[in-house]
């Protein structure tokens, strides 16, 4: 072998050294109590992340003005629908839990979006995210202020794990994000040292960045991040479309298709989704505290617990679009059983709520949960008409 060659091996083992060193989890276990391990220096880090997150929300603002003030993430909204969720009497005593306690059919908003700071063309590789709100869940709620009871969200994108596993590393990747850099993080701002560069974090971050879907309503949406459901033991959740569900032509020219398509789609048709929850085993590869680990469904399979039904109807309107925009989703909107955990969740307790604030602030709007399908955000219950709930453990044919 000639001196290149010699040179150009030794640079490929230093790379392929490099890049299964940064796979490897660098968890120390010993910390852990029953999974659990919240780092001393975490708060600090989640205070710096909320002045990036500001800063973002700002930046974008100030491109897109006179637009209100939008979500520093997740900015483009491709509709909110009226939805609803049906729980059925559920045989497993493991699954009664929270919303999943007795059947009920709740009343819900979903809001489709894109994940990107800055409203772009769909054709724009991004995730895709489906949140879903049920309403007037009538159980103790962990946030407490009126302004953020009474509702339990789903948050969900369409790919089933997360890029970043804690809040120490989240912290160095909004530093970078927040001056306009969007690969800073990855290559530990281009320093030469590729030991410090984040490879894995690359690799999920692109696996995350899909093209654009048919439709919204033929997805797989999952929680990335895990969550306790009653007082001993941790889950993930999903919502899949139903086979059923099937996209309509539209032009994919238009930056707007995923809406357009879903104006057409839910105009015409009924559309329907499973929610589903993956149970955490103990004894396997199922970590809390890094959302980088995928849970595999041959370690645990996802169990039905609820259907979701999109009713046909006409969502596009200026008002109704307002009122989406005006809306909040957190996982921490949710019932004591249902408890966000691990640091990205914690993380994501601080972060939602102070951009949520923020823009509802600068726009001089009211945050308010809704309490029913009425376009309303003033904290009152919606007209009786608009807003009829249904119990029934007839409602256990759901199920199937
Ligand atoms: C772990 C998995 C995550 C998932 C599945 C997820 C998903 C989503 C979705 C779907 C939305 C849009 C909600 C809506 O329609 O209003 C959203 C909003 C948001 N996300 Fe995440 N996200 C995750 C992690 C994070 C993290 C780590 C942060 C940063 C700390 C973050 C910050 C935000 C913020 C600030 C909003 C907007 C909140 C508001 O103004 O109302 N997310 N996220």
């Amino acid at each position: 072998m000639n001196t290149t060659g010699k040179v150009l091996l030794a640079g490929g083992a230093v790379v392929a050294v490099a890049v299964c060193a940064n796979f490897v989890s660098e968890q120390d276990a010993s910390k852990f109590h029953n999974g659990i391990y919240e780092p001393p220096e975490e708060k600090t880090y989640i205070a710096d992340i909320i002045s990036s997150a500001v800063t973002m929300a700002t930046r974008s603002h100030q491109k897109t003005a006179p637009s209100p003030y939008r979500r520093d993430v997740h900015a483009k909204a491709h509709g909110c629908l009226k939805a609803t969720f049906t729980v059925p009497e559920l045989a497993d005593p493991k699954l009664r839990y929270g919303v999943f306690k007795e059947p009920r059919e709740y009343q819900a908003w979903i809001r489709y979006s894109s994940g990107d700071t800055m409203p772009q063309p769909d054709s724009v590789r991004d995730a895709r995210g489906m949140a879903i709100k049920l309403m007037n869940i009538d159980q103790p709620t962990l946030l407490t202020d009126p302004q953020d009871a009474g509702s339990q969200d789903f948050v969900m994108i369409n790919n089933d794990v997360f890029f970043i596993p804690t809040v120490k590393e989240y912290k160095t990747f909004m530093q970078t994000q927040a001056q306009g850099d969007k690969f800073g993080y990855f290559f530990d701002n281009f320093n030469w040292n590729i030991f410090k560069w984040h490879f894995r974090q690359l690799y999920l971050g692109a696996g995350t960045l899909k093209a654009a879907p048919d439709s919204l309503l033929t997805e797989q949406y999952f929680s990335l991040s895990a969550y306790r459901l009653g007082p001993e033991q941790f889950m993930k959740y999903s919502a899949k479309a139903c086979d059923t569900n099937t996209a309509v032509e539209v032009d994919d020219d238009n930056p707007n298709f995923l809406r357009q398509e879903l104006v057409k789609n839910v105009g015409n048709n009924e559309a329907c989704f499973d929610f589903m929850v993956q149970l955490q085993d103990p004894t396997k590869n199922m970590p809390v505290e890094d959302t980088t680990v995928r849970w595999s469904e041959s370690d645990s399979p996802f169990i039905n617990v609820a259907r979701i039904t999109i009713p046909q109807q006409e969502f596009s309107t200026e008002v109704q679009n307002s009122f989406c925009e005006n809306l909040s989703f957190t996982p921490w909107h949710g019932t004591q059983d249902i408890e966000p955990v691990g640091g990205i969740n914690r993380l994501r307790k601080a972060v939602y709520d102070g951009v949520s604030r923020f823009r509802h602030g600068k726009n001089k709007v009211e945050k308010q949960e809704p309490k029913g399908w009425c376009l309303s955000l003033n904290g009152e219950a919606c007209p009786a008409e608009s807003n009829e709930t249904v119990t029934t453990s007839a409602l256990s044919e759901a199920a199937d």
